[in-house]
């Protein structure tokens, strides 16, 4: 029970930050409120977990419970940096959930980002003291009327209803039940699921007063009214649930609490809502200063979503998940179209969210630093993304308006899916962005068109690389032939031959009947080994055989309509249609099938070492080499680079077996299969799985080194490899780095050809190749020394050759003594030297020297106070050479262009320095 009737010592910072007006109230010290109440409970204070989720069912981290699930199932709760064991914790957790994002901006409740607070136990307290301290934190800690505080709890819970009623002392009338879809977490778990630790819940409510209410409003949960806000999520995690919907007793009782902390904040301030708070004014302000549109009426929708995403892309990119086209990368990467768009429906028309990041780092950077710390590098990504978007934006919406216009002349109240998919496909518009301007409109978008144009375009960019040929040939005959006709058959998966029938054939666009020798044209196969371009893999080159006749295969891609077209050439004999052929793949599928493999590899060893941020951006498989594009944000390091190369090696040594299986699309989620988000996948995928007892990669338990879901062909065992190397590391753009590798015989045939340039140059420098290094850095020593030497060799010779310039030597002119010479044979470093010398061991207090074109003069401070000027003085000098040049008063160099005319040019100081003295 709560010890604390007596008012909380840090009651008075509640008091303070409520009695502030909203936009400036301390939020800081409301959120250390909170952890510092639970503190006092003794909780461990406990850092946020990354918004990137460990979890593989999950994208990003969505609640604070997400890292300590192990915990309520029963592991010990020993956090890595903290000694002991630690069954209260207490944090402050960075979310992401994106279900509603439609409505983010929309309303004023809807959020992206978010802030969740929340008190655990694992198997120490529970109900009892969850409900008291919550209680005691709201209305004694934070002074909220206990008058307007009402409780929910799940439909059988007495045990709850008893410790609110009769313990915590909550009038009757204002706790109510409710069923599972609002009391149970995760909710209605009991019927649906997920499997694993869940539990009933209550939550507390506040009540706004009625004037935020509708006229159906009269508690929580009813009514359509902003009146009664839930504040706290209190989950009793009690339940391990298993299939079919059984709830089995978890050997600990556990508590997982949420607190909102937007909202948390806009009740307590009295704000409307939590974009009028210090959470989002910074932002929502700045905004309204660049757009010159005030954050009112409905464009304040704009300023909202502007504000919303731009602190989620923030805090995303600062946890490592930059802008991509898929997984957690790509909702970046929407959060940031959507953004940019809003910007420029307020007119904004230069990019400008990477210029918003200095106001969420205000907002937010005291309590995440990493935003702080990141910001930089941040606001770079930002930039970068947002102007290439924009560079697109004005052509889409253009197209929208078109659509809209078109639909309504029509009478229509959808775009239809195709055309949502084009200005998704060709304009980048993402289908929320679509859906939200038709939704304004007061139109749909046909949804399942959209997703049937999406298929048909990913079918058709397997084939996408055709030759010019070919993409003439994919016209109208091409229709023709898939109306009557099945898709062709793919059966290249284990096997690279198979008897077939021929179908169709093309000539040019033309469907023919025959194709004579020496021909040019397509073949369409009732079945086929022939793997079609796609998915990165090249399309593969053979040929088919028939009595009587052969032709070369010379690619292979797949029609939109599904059809694999074999581009050929015939040798020999004539193919009619309906012949039965010998489909041949060439053997150098084998080759590409090792670069496929090794892809993979690839992709999971980038993972392995750089971070799970790390998102395939392109891919180009052949069975020469392999080209992997990979999001990330810096250079990759030749240390990394060798430590990933050394894993995929490793993993090719282990000879994992690679599998592949058709699965239900729900299998390969739970799997944890990669998968690109938005992406719209059949009810069916190809599941690829690389790693030990592949054969049960799916099922739980068993590691997977990698698991893609993936159309092409691959080798059986990782063995098959042979070996790996990566041969370069370039950048492809802002973001985005390329890496290129070989596997098999290519990367021997690498290694042996760098081993034959190792040993030309061992042989040049005579010795070992492992001698090389050590070769190399004598001879780096010895080319030292002989510097050194000659330095000094010239420095004698400038010496004995400046010897010489005695008291006869040195004349004077405007009252200054000087001396000139043209020495031999010496750099800059020993002309000066001699300058140096000269003027150190004559009478002269101006020295000028030559050595071929070079020229150096040197003023001692009693020349320079008689007037004379070095840089002055070499500048004339040099010019008699026909050269250029200046410098200090004290010491300047030149070069003349004329060496015959050198001595000529020192002979006239004399002159030089009189007219230089008359003219100053
Ligand atoms: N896990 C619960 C929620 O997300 C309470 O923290 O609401």
């Amino acid at each position: 029970m709560t010890d604390a009737r007596s008012p909380s010592p840090t009651a008075p910072a509640a008091a303070e930050a409520r009695r502030g007006r909203p936009t400036d109230v301390d939020v800081d010290a409301l959120r250390r409120l909170f952890l510092e109440f639970f503190e006092g409970k003794d909780h461990l204070v406990y850092p946020s977990a990354s918004l990137e989720s460990d979890d593989p069912t999950l994208m990003f981290t969505s609640a604070g419970m997400v890292q300590f699930k192990p915990y309520f199932l029963g592991a010990t709760p020993k956090f890595a940096g903290y000694e002991g064991v630690h069954h209260r914790v207490t944090t402050a957790q960075k979310c992401l959930r994106i279900n509603d994002i439609e409505n983010v901006g929309r309303t004023l409740r809807h959020h992206s980002f978010f802030e969740m607070l929340g008190n655990f136990s694992f198997g120490d307290y529970f109900k009892p003291e969850a409900a008291a301290w919550a209680w005691e934190f709201l209305t004694e800690v934070v002074g909220l009327d206990p008058e307007r505080l009402y409780v929910t709890i799940y439909t059988d819970d007495d045990p709850a209803y008893d410790v609110w009623v009769n313990e915590v002392g909550v009038p009757a009338e204002r706790v109510s039940r409710w069923g599972e879809d609002e009391n149970f977490w995760p909710a209605n778990a009991v019927s649906e699921g997920p499997n694993g630790p869940c539990g009933p819940c209550s939550e507390i409510f506040y009540d706004r007063g009625p004037e935020y209410g509708s006229d159906d409003e009269d508690g929580p949960n009813t009514g359509s009214g902003d009146r009664f806000v839930e504040v706290w999520n209190l989950v009793f995690t009690q339940f391990d649930r298993k299939d079919g919907g059984e709830l089995e007793p978890l050997p600990q009782q556990n508590i997982d609490t949420g607190l909102g902390f937007e909202r948390f904040v806009a009740v307590v301030t009295g704000a409307e809502d939590a974009y009028a708070t210090p959470l989002f004014q910074p932002t929502i302000q700045r905004v309204a200063e660049l757009s010159g549109k005030p954050y009112e009426g409905m464009e304040s929708t704009s300023h909202r979503v502007i504000a919303d995403h731009v602190r989620a892309v923030v805090f995303a990119v600062a946890d490592g998940v930059l802008p991509s086209n898929d997984g957690e990368g790509y909702i970046v990467k929407m959060l940031l179209r959507r953004a940019a768009r809003h910007a420029w429906m307020l007119g904004l028309r230069d990019p400008v969210l990477h210029g918003l990041v200095p106001q969420v780092v205000e907002a937010m950077g005291s309590a995440y630093p990493e935003i702080a710390t990141n910001q930089e590098r941040i606001q770079a990504v930002l930039k970068a993304e947002e102007g290439q978007f924009l560079k697109t934006l004005q052509a889409g919406i253009d197209r929208v308006h078109g659509v809209i216009d078109e639909v309504n002349a029509r009478g229509a109240d959808e775009i239809p899916g195709d055309v949502a998919f084009e200005l998704w496909d060709t304009f980048g518009f993402p289908l929320d962005i679509t859906l939200e301007m038709a939704a304004a409109e007061g139109l749909g978008v046909d949804r399942d068109g959209y997703a049937r144009a999406r298929e048909k375009a990913r079918e058709a960019s397997r084939g996408g690389g055709a030759g010019g040929e070919l993409f003439h040939a994919d016209g109208n005959a091409l229709g023709r032939i898939a109306e009557r006709s099945d898709e062709s058959e793919f059966v290249g998966y284990d096997r690279t031959e198979a008897e077939a029938t021929v179908v169709a054939l093309l000539d040019g666009e033309d469907e023919v009947d025959t194709l004579g020798e020496g021909r040019r044209g397509v073949a369409i196969l009732d079945r086929t080994p022939f793997y079609p371009e796609g998915g990165g893999q090249v399309g593969d080159p053979g040929k088919l055989e028939w009595s009587g006749g052969a032709a070369g295969v010379t690619g292979t891609t797949k029609s939109r309509q599904g059809l694999i077209l074999h581009e050929l050439r015939i040798v020999r004999g004539t193919l009619h249609q309906g012949q039965t052929v010998a489909a041949r793949v060439d053997p150098a599928r084998a080759a590409t099938q090792k670069h496929h493999t090794a892809t993979h590899l690839l992709h999971a060893a980038l993972r392995a070492e750089l971070g799970s941020h790390v998102a395939q951006a392109g891919s180009l498989v052949a069975p020469d080499r392999l080209r992997f594009d990979v999001s990330h944000p810096e250079a990759i390091g030749a240390d990394q680079l060798a430590r990933i190369e050394t894993l995929v090696n490793r993993w090719i040594q282990a000879d994992f077996a690679v599998q592949w299986r058709t699965v239900p699309i729900a299998d390969a989620r739970d799997a944890g299969a990669m998968m690109l988000f938005g992406e719209k996948y059949g009810a069916e995928v190809r599941m690829v799985s690389v790693g030990p007892g592949a054969e049960d990669i799916g099922q739980p338990g068993q590691d997977a080194i990698s698991i893609e879901l993936c159309g092409g062909t691959h080798v059986a065992r990782t063995g098959e490899i042979g070996a790996f190397v990566i041969t370069g590391e370039s950048a492809v753009s802002a973001g985005v780095r390329r890496l290129e590798a070989l596997a098999g015989m290519p990367a021997i045939a690498h290694l042996q050809e760098l081993k034959g340039t190792v040993a030309d140059l061992a042989r040049d420098l005579g010795g070992a190749p492992d001698e090389l290094a050590d070769r190399v850095a004598k001879l780096q020593t010895d080319l030292k020394d002989s510097q050194r030497t000659a330095q000094t060799l010239r420095d004698k010779l400038a010496a004995a050759q400046t010897a010489g310039a005695t008291r006869s030597t040195v004349r004077e002119a405007a009252g200054i003594r000087y001396a000139t010479q043209v020495l031999e044979g010496l750099d800059g470093g020993a002309l000066r030297n001699a300058a140096d010398t000269m003027l150190a061991k004559s009478d002269a207090d101006l020295v000028v020297l030559a050595s071929g074109t070079m020229l150096v003069a040197k003023a001692s401070d009693e020349a320079q106070a008689r007037g004379a000027h070095a840089g002055n003085l070499i500048r004339e000098v040099a010019g008699r050479a026909g050269g250029g040049g200046g410098g200090r008063p004290d010491m300047a160099q030149a070069g003349a262009k004329d060496a015959d005319k050198v001595a000529a040019a020192l002979d006239a100081v004399g002159e030089i320095l009189e007219a230089l003295a008359k003219g100053s």
